[in-house]
């Protein structure tokens, strides 16, 4: 059987989108809708799960959407919008909750970051996040899904779940495994605080992260006070196994100029790392300068914004209704 290959991805409205983000996640959304149909969504009710002010999430919400463009997306190419738009998602996720095992769940690693020490404190929502990003993901059977590395588990769970849904119901491939697509060099890109912890926008400071929006300045200050490391930078690779900081630096400047790490490390061989972070600044400030400024210039239209969601939604909407339909029938709901 050929199964039509759709790509779906999704970014938490949370705010301050960041390098990890566009470079893990974004710049690949893009690529691909040259080539395949693709899905983009803001995940607005997997925000939710950790509180959030009313009014900052629907800012964060258009935020996102502003981000998505800014760095490539196409309207007309493919469909972006809001996951609480489609309820599709919150159906298919309590369906999704009952194929689900708790012992599948009990191993997510990231409920266990984010929960933090008090477990009993978190939301229920947090718990069975993962099953609802399986929702996502299977309401339009994709086939592809592009993620950073900290997405993998997540993903494993959805072709668990996929798999026991088919089973379950006896439906052979009737939701199609989705496969991640993971970028090798930078699919985790760290913190420029500490290089043993991913960049993140929860992350209190904000000197461990580049932001889409930062400014020249901002981007110059953070990489003059990333952490490095005291000696030069080496000739070889494996040299670089327990510095992780430098790593990161150099693994971020590879991406940038589309270079091998082994060209970069090879050319900078015995220099100081503030070559490296000179560098480093130039690049990022020529990248991502430029869409900081488009965000902030979509941002000024909010109701564009609103309007490319509700297109969207709208063609969102068609695919999800057709598949629930089918989902409904083969569990035997009237
Ligand atoms: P989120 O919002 O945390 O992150 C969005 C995307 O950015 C990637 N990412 C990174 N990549 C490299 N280095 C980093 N430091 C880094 N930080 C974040 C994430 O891997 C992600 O691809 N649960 C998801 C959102 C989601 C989803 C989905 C994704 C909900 N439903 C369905 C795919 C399919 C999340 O919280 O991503």
């Amino acid at each position: 059987m050929v199964t039509k290959k759709i790509v779906f991805s999704g970014v938490q409205p949370t705010g301050n989108l960041h390098l990890g983000n566009y470079l893990g996640a974004l710049k690949n959304f893009v690529l691909l809708q040259k080539k395949m149909e693709c899905i983009y969504c803001v995940v607005d009710l997997h925000a939710i799960t950790i509180f959030q002010k009313p009014d900052i999430l629907h800012e964060n919400v258009l935020e996102t959407t502003a981000s998505f463009l800014a760095t490539g997306l196409n309207p007309d190419k493919s469909i972006i919008f809001n996951q609480s738009s489609v309820s599709g998602h919150a159906e298919l996720a309590w369906i999704l909750n009952c194929v689900s095992r708790i012992g599948w769940l009990n191993r997510m690693t990231q409920f266990k970051d984010k929960a933090g020490s008090d477990k009993e404190k978190a939301s229920v929502g947090l718990y069975i996040y993962p099953n609802l990003m399986a929702a996502d993901i299977l309401l339009y059977k994709a086939t592809h899904v592009p993620v950073g590395a900290d997405q993998k588990q997540h993903l494993e769970l959805s072709r668990d779940i996929a798999q026991k849904f088919n089973k379950d119901f006896n439906c052979n491939n009737f939701f199609p495994l989705p496969e991640p697509l993971i970028l090798k060099n930078i699919s985790r890109i760290m913190s420029l605080r500490d290089g043993t912890k991913k960049m993140s926008k929860s992350e209190e400071s904000d000197y461990s992260r580049i932001n889409l929006k930062d400014t020249a300045d901002e981007i110059n200050k953070k990489i003059k006070k990333a952490k490095s490391d005291s000696d030069s930078i080496p000739g070889e690779i494996k040299l670089l196994e327990n510095k992780p900081e430098a790593l990161n630096l150099l693994s971020i400047y590879s991406e940038l100029t589309k270079n091998s790490l082994e060209k970069i490390i090879t050319e900078m061989a015995g220099k100081e790392y503030s070559f490296l972070k000179a560098k480093l600044t130039e690049a990022l400030i020529d990248e991502i300068t430029p869409v900081g400024k488009e965000i902030k210039k979509l941002l000024k239209d909010k109701s564009h914004l609103k309007k490319i969601l509700k297109k969207g939604t709208e063609k969102a909407n068609i695919l999800a209704e057709e598949n629930i339909k089918n989902i409904r029938e083969k569990i035997g709901l009237i």
